[in-house]
């Protein structure tokens, strides 16, 4: 008989991104604050009399996401997850992955890597793989820096590629604005200009940090104070490449917004709402400026990858 399990997986705002300049490895030195938000990838794993694994994408219309944007072949992180998987147990096991989409397609987000975290939680549970929390973390950080966060949830820190996890103290719950663009950014040419920029003169730190000012804003819960200490070292690059972003975050400011960054590597913009009713007034307002694809409400933090 087969079994079916379904997980989801939050996805991530960075409330800090700290990047060092590129390390021999072509990766970047992080020193981030993620906070998990309440949009989930929802990941159903049946598993197979044989060992073929798939993947089918479901997106409600409502985000704006159109499923055809995610890959179903082994380039989908959710495949690459029960691939992993299966590979660290020396398994043959086959399974069919069914997502949900919640989160952003290549919005800076974290949704694929939702997806991975999702999975794996959900290939583990449908194989009865006995794997640790331990043993899942590593496999996780193998398949991208975002994903044990979203394994994890709530806030943490994460230092290195942005995978060794630490959890971070935060009061209270915060409310948030998402607007996304029909064209995702990608990370990698993100990060690249970055390079570019560094190259040009600009001044990063080389050994990121994390801001004091936000952990502590973060255990006052004042909405205000976290508001001010955003901050995005990738927000230059990802400005660079999308300049219609400015856009988008002035209209936030417009409306009041606490803070206001671009979401990781973008293109989705974050900004703070002292409250849910002001979260859906900037909303509004960012809806009539018609500079968004899609304007999203999120509330962090929100719990890691859940079975359900
Ligand atoms: O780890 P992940 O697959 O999310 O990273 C995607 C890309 O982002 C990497 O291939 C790399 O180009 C860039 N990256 C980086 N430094 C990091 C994390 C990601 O340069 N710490």
């Amino acid at each position: 008989m087969s079994r079916s399990v379904t997980v989801r997986a939050p996805g991530k705002i960075n409330l800090q991104l700290a990047v060092g300049p590129v390390g021999d490895d072509g990766y970047h030195p992080l020193a981030t604050v993620f906070q998990a938000v309440d949009l989930y990838e929802t990941v159903t794993a049946t598993d197979r009399e044989d060992d073929e694994i798939t993947v089918t994408v479901e997106a409600p219309r409502t985000l704006g996401i159109d499923p055809a944007s995610v890959p179903t072949d082994a380039s989908n992180l959710a495949v690459k997850a029960a691939l992993a998987l299966r590979e660290s147990y020396g398994l043959d096991l086959g399974v069919d992955l069914h997502i949900v989409k919640g989160v952003p397609v290549a919005g800076g987000m974290a949704g694929g890597s939702a997806d991975a975290a999702a999975a794996l939680v959900a290939c583990a549970e449908a194989w009865g793989a006995a794997v640790s929390r331990t043993e899942l973390d590593e496999i996780a950080a193998g398949l991208g820096a975002d994903v044990p966060f979203s394994l994890h949830g709530h806030t943490a820190v994460g230092l290195g590629r942005g995978s060794d996890l630490s959890p971070a103290m935060s009061r209270g719950q915060f409310h948030w604005v998402l607007a996304t663009q029909s064209d995702g950014l990608s990370t990698p040419a993100v990060y690249g200009r970055f390079d570019d920029q560094v190259a040009g003169g600009a001044v990063v730190d080389d050994d990121p940090r994390i801001s004091e000012e936000l952990m502590g804003a973060l255990m006052s819960g004042d909405p205000r104070r976290v508001g001010a200490a955003l901050s995005n070292d990738l927000q230059a690059a990802a400005l660079n490449l999308a300049p219609h972003l400015t856009r988008v975050m002035d209209a936030a400011r417009e409306a009041e917004a606490l803070g206001v960054i671009v979401s990781g590597s973008g293109p989705t913009v974050a900004a703070l709402a002292r409250s849910r009713q002001h979260a859906l007034a900037i909303a509004a307002h960012i809806g009539a400026e018609d500079v968004a694809h899609t304007v999203l409400t999120a509330s962090g933090p929100a719990p890691g990858a859940t079975i359900l």
